[in-house]
């Protein structure tokens, strides 16, 4: 088995996890830890009793270590540098979302990453749940026959406090890009067109907005259709939001929780309101779940020489939502995704 040397960039909180993983899996080992705050960096290394040397600079810490990946947990805004960055230097990068803070680095990351032939795989860790890939699985078999809508209804309300109540659109720059993913995954369509409106209601804690409606025309002629709210006073949804998907012979539906099924209309149904039939769906989805099972696949990506299922190229899809759901926003306009990726 491969031993792969892994460099640790940005350790704040959500690093923990990848630490943790890193530190557990066999044939991998932690060579170092960077962080702009050394004091992070060191406080990361003594909370999961690492004896490694700690960076202030990526690109020192690769020259000393010579590491064949590099754990991108750094903020968005830092994703571009640290990524180039590894890639200039050969090393493998397994980034967190969003896979870059604007569409123009994004698609830059993504070509260097095609040119390096190295591995650049970002973190979509809710397409790591037995739940969706049991709801996947169910419309995929064609228990609804063809999907025509798609809708998710996303309402939660945290108190983050920080830079999520300072940003302009935190719903969408955030936390949509794991609805708008999820939305690709279980359809297995890509974004044609969006349309969107982005608004701060009533009674909301944060400064930008916290909710936006968006229209999406996917590659298989359906339409996505996305309700969120971070600031939502009761009746949360999951976090994994709410879904429905319609289709020419009956509704699939995943609560965001566990109930996953589908109602089919009944063969030789007849009348003013058919009368369908339950399909429960099989959760048996065997591997690990969120972060841990979509680190599982990378890693088994990367050993058996083929791209992640969140490889950077397919991920520029679901990043892509963002960008054309906040341009349609701004200027009040449908906004054509494969023109916006060609600018
Ligand atoms: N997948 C998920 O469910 C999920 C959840 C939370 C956060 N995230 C993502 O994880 C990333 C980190 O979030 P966080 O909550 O840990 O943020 P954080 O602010 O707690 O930590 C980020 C760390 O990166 C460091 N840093 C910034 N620029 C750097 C650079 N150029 N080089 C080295 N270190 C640098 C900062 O000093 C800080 O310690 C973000 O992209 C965020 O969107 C993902």
């Amino acid at each position: 088995m491969a031993n792969w040397k892994i460099i640790v960039a940005g350790c704040g909180g959500m690093a923990n996890q990848w630490v943790g993983y890193a530190a557990e899996r066999t044939g991998a080992e932690i060579a170092g830890l960077v962080d702009i705050r050394e004091q992070a960096a060191r406080e990361m290394a003594s909370r999961h009793g690492l004896d490694v040397p700690v960076f202030t600079h990526l690109a020192e810490a690769i020259r000393q270590t010579k590491p064949d990946i590099v754990f991108d947990i750094t903020i968005p805004d830092s994703h571009y540098d640290v990524c180039m960055t590894a890639l200039k230097a050969g090393c493998h990068v397994f980034g967190e979302k969003p896979l870059a803070a604007n569409l123009r680095d994004a698609r830059t990351m993504v070509a260097a990453a095609k040119e390096s032939g190295l591995a650049f795989n970002v973190m979509q860790n809710r397409r790591y749940l037995r739940s969706i890939r049991a709801y996947r699985e169910l419309i995929a078999s064609g228990a609804i026959g063809k999907p025509g809508l798609i809708a998710a209804d996303f309402f939660v309300g945290p108190r983050f406090g920080g830079f999520r109540d300072e940003m302009e659109s935190p719903l969408l720059l955030d936390m949509a890009i794991h609805t708008f993913d999820q939305a690709r995954f279980i359809s297995g369509a890509d974004p044609v067109a969006v349309y969107c409106h982005e608004f701060n209601p009533p009674g909301s804690w944060y400064k930008g907005n916290a909710s936006a409606l968006c229209i999406f025309e996917m590659s298989d002629g359906s339409v996505f259709d996305y309700r969120g709210s971070w600031c939502a006073q009761g009746a949360p949804t999951s976090w994994e939001a709410s879904w429905r998907v319609a289709g020419s012979e009956g509704t699939a539906i995943w609560d965001g929780h566990e109930q996953v099924f589908a109602e089919r209309v009944r063969p030789n149904a007849d009348g003013f309101i058919r009368e369908t039939e339950r399909i429960e769906a099989a959760i048996d989805w065997k591997g690990r779940e969120g972060h841990a099972g979509c680190l599982d696949e990378m890693f088994a990506a990367l050993e058996e020489g083929r791209p992640a299922e969140t490889d950077c190229a397919d991920n520029l899809q679901s990043i892509a939502m963002v960008f054309g759901a906040l341009e349609s926003a701004r200027t009040g306009r449908k906004v054509h995704i494969e023109e916006l990726l060609q600018r």
